[in-house]
This record gives C-alpha cells, structure tokens and sequence, in this order.
C-alpha cells in the first residue's frame, strides 16, 4: 500500500518526555508496520526512513547507495547544517563515493591500525585516572563533561594526530565548536581556528614527519596523491567525527549505568563484563540518532517498496539497535548480552573509522570510573538534565554528580 504525500509524518520525531536516551516511541510502529517508509522533511522534501535492522543493512552495504551530500535529493535536516558542512569545499571522507572513498579510507587506514590503538592503553588508562583523581580532590558536585568526557577523546585523538603533548589548543577548541552557547557565528570562529591550528600542524609534520596520521597524509601530499587542502579537509574531518561522539557516548553511558543501578553493580563486581557493556550501550543510547544519510543512486526495492534514484535516505540506527527481530527483549539495558552486531558504528564501506579507538577509551573510562567511585549518582534529578542535539549528535550538556 503506498503511503499518501498529504499524510506522510514530519521528521525528525519528538521523543517521549522524560525518556532522552530511547529512541521516540513511533520508529517502533513504523519499524514494525513499514521498515522502509516515507517521511517529511522540514523543507517539505521527502525522505525515505529506515527502522528495520535488516534494511538498514542492506542499505549501508548496497553499492547502489551513494552519501554524496551535493545531490539534490539528500536530506539536510537543517538550512544551518547545509550551510555550515557544505563550507570548504573539498569533501571529507564520510562523503566520498568509491572508487574515491576506497583510496581515502586506505590512507587514514594507517592511523587507526588495531594493534597501534592497543599501545595507547597504557596512556589512556593513566590519564584517566589522573582525571579521576582530580574529580575525587575536587569539590563535590562536579560535572563529568569538562572533568572526564570532553578531555578523554581530545587527548587520545591529539596523540593519533600528532598533536605535541604541551598543547592543549584541540582541548580548549572542542566546547567552542560543539555547543550550542556558540551560535552559528561563534561555531564557525571556532571551525576557522581549527583550519588555521591544523595547518600550523600540518606544517611542522612537513618537516618533522612522525608515526602519526597528519605524518601519514602528509606522505600522501608529498607523493602528489593527495592535495595539501584534503590533508586538512580529512584532518579536521577526524576530529568533528571523533569529539562530539566519543564525548557524548561516554556521558551517556555512565548516565545510563546511574539509571541502572544493578547492571553498574554488575560491572564493578565483574570488570570481565565491561567490554560487553561497552557494546550493549552503544546498541542501548545511540548518539548519532541522525547522522546516517544517503541518496540512491539506482531505484531500489527494499522491504516492498521502490526507492527511486536520487531519493533522499537516512537510517534510523537507533531503530536498528531496538529491533526485536535480532535483540530479545530489545528495550532493556542488559551488560551481560552480547550485543556486537549493534549498529552503532554504521556498516559496510563508511563504518566508523575511530570504532576501536572509541571501544578502548569506553572501556577504561566505564571500568575505571565506576570501580574507583562506586558510589558515584546524579547530583540533579533525571529530569533536570539538558540534552544537546547539535548538528548529529545528541548528548547532555552537563552531567553533575556525586559520591
Ligand atoms: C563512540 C564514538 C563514536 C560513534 C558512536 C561513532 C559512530 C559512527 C557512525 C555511526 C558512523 C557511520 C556513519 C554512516 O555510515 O553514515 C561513523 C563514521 C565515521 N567515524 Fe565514527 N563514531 C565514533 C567515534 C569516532 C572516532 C573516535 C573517530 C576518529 C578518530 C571517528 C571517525 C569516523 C569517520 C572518519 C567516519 C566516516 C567513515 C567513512 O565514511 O568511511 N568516529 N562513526
């Protein structure tokens, strides 16, 4: 049956009050009755939503599928988004088509090597505990995004950079790009500084190349396989798709185990379960609700209908990760599941590139936090905390606590 144009529901969706880290409850009718199915956007434009697991699959994985985001059929969610991610010019990796994205994805490839990732253990480990450390000298209530969350992901991703140790302009950078008390002007300050703080650090791994990835793509330019203005472009790229996420992955996790009492009893008594916990809440509080967009490139039949060539396409990951089809039980947080095949971090050619660089740094920082201060709860109540939605990435604000 197709869907009417005048009866289509708006999207993005309301979640349902009081309940921030769930999807909003209609992805589960929509997933249920009509797994690929017609929406409208903010522009009047429709879009194709994707709730099923399964189809979400298939269309992170089909060839057919393109994420070139200057076509006319993508879905912007915002005139704010087009304008700000469509400045510069050059694409980043995320937006590459192959046969592009396949020698792009080769050249970062370098940077994010499994075994090199496990060699920051170690470092990522001590700094954790520095913070912790620091958190339990400090004053009582504090909020975990400046103390924890936010200085984890910039510090670990500096040291893939190459960012010297000493300099912590990337740390002081992150709020200012990220928050909403910026604005569009002070966000797009903020994005000019870092072009401008890249370059500097391009410049110096011209001359003093190192084992890291601006050395890497460096290697790239001087080779003349990539241009000066992509190293920055992917550089930069690295650290929009890196901060926000990590940073909110990680505060929403530990929100999540203060929600659930006994499933962070459950880790502190067996720090064996924290891997498995680390991918049950990327399936569980999904943060990159909206990022996953894509425009066909041939008609496509997924699900019983036709998406025709140029539609607009994003997939509902949030939905995926609830479905009943492949997660029992699929709305309770359950640290001893085993949830890897969560859609977390996308799949097939574009899945995320960071996954075992965030996967470390949850790890520690879930184990660590909840084994060094077990008595750790919110200072607010639940409901008092504001939730962000910048861009793509939803997360909260602050996270005040206690002990
Ligand atoms: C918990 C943290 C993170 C989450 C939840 C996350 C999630 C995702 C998802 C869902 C995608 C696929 C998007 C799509 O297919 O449309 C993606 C792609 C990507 N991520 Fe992450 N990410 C995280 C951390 C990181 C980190 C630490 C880095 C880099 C250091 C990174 C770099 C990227 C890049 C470059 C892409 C695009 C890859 C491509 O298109 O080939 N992410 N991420």
């Amino acid at each position: 049956m197709s869907q009417l144009s005048s009866e289509l529901p708006a999207f993005p969706m309301s979640k349902a009050k009081g309940c921030p880290l769930d999807p909003p409850p209609e992805y589960a009718q929509l997933r249920s009755d009509r797994p690929v199915a017609k929406a409208r956007l903010w522009d009047g434009k429709e879009v194709w939503l994707i709730t099923g697991y399964d189809e979400i699959r298939s269309i992170f994985t089909d060839p057919r599928i393109s994420v070139d985001n200057t076509q006319p059929g993508y879905p912007w969610l915002s005139e704010q988004a087009r304008t700000v991610v469509l400045t510069g010019g050059v694409k980043p990796v995320g937006r590459m088509d192959p046969p592009e994205h396949t020698a792009m994805r080769r050249m970062l490839g370098q940077g994010f090597l499994v075994k090199k990732i496990q060699n920051m253990r170690g470092d990522v480990e001590a700094l954790v505990n520095e913070l912790i450390d620091d958190i339990l000298a400090g004053p009582r209530p504090t909020d975990l995004v400046p103390s924890l969350a936010m200085p984890v992901p910039s510090t670990a991703l500096g040291w893939v950079l190459g960012v010297p140790p000493a300099d912590k302009r990337l740390i002081s950078l992150v709020p200012r790009l990220f928050d909403e008390d910026s604005g569009l002007e002070g966000a797009m300050e903020a994005r000019a500084e870092l072009f401008a703080y890249i370059d500097e650090l391009i410049t110096h791994r011209e001359n003093q190349p190192g084992d890291d990835i601006i050395s890497h793509l460096v290697g790239y330019y001087q080779k003349g396989e990539l241009s000066r203005v992509s190293v920055l472009t992917q550089s930069v790229t690295l650290i929009a798709a890196a901060l926000d996420t990590t940073r909110s992955m990680i505060t929403n996790g530990i929100l999540a185990l203060l929600q659930h009492p006994e499933q962070a009893a459950a880790l502190i008594e067996d720090p064996d379960l924290v891997p498995a916990a680390v991918e049950e809440l990327l399936r569980y509080t999904v943060v990159t609700e909206f990022s996953s967009k894509r425009v066909a490139a041939a008609d496509i039949e997924i699900a019983g209908e036709t998406i025709k060539a140029g539609d607009g396409i994003i997939c509902l990951i949030s939905a995926g990760n609830r479905d009943e089809k492949v997660f029992t039980d699929p709305d309770t947080l359950d640290v001893r599941r085993d949830a890897k095949q969560h859609l977390g971090f996308g799949a097939g050619i574009h899945t995320c590139i960071g996954k075992q660089l965030a996967r470390m740094e949850l790890e520690v920082v879930y184990g660590t936090l909840f084994r060094r201060i077990p008595e750790l709860r919110l200072a607010v109540p639940f409901d008092q905390l504001v939730f962000r939605n910048t861009f793509d990435v939803q997360g909260v604000r602050a996270l005040p606590v206690t002990w």
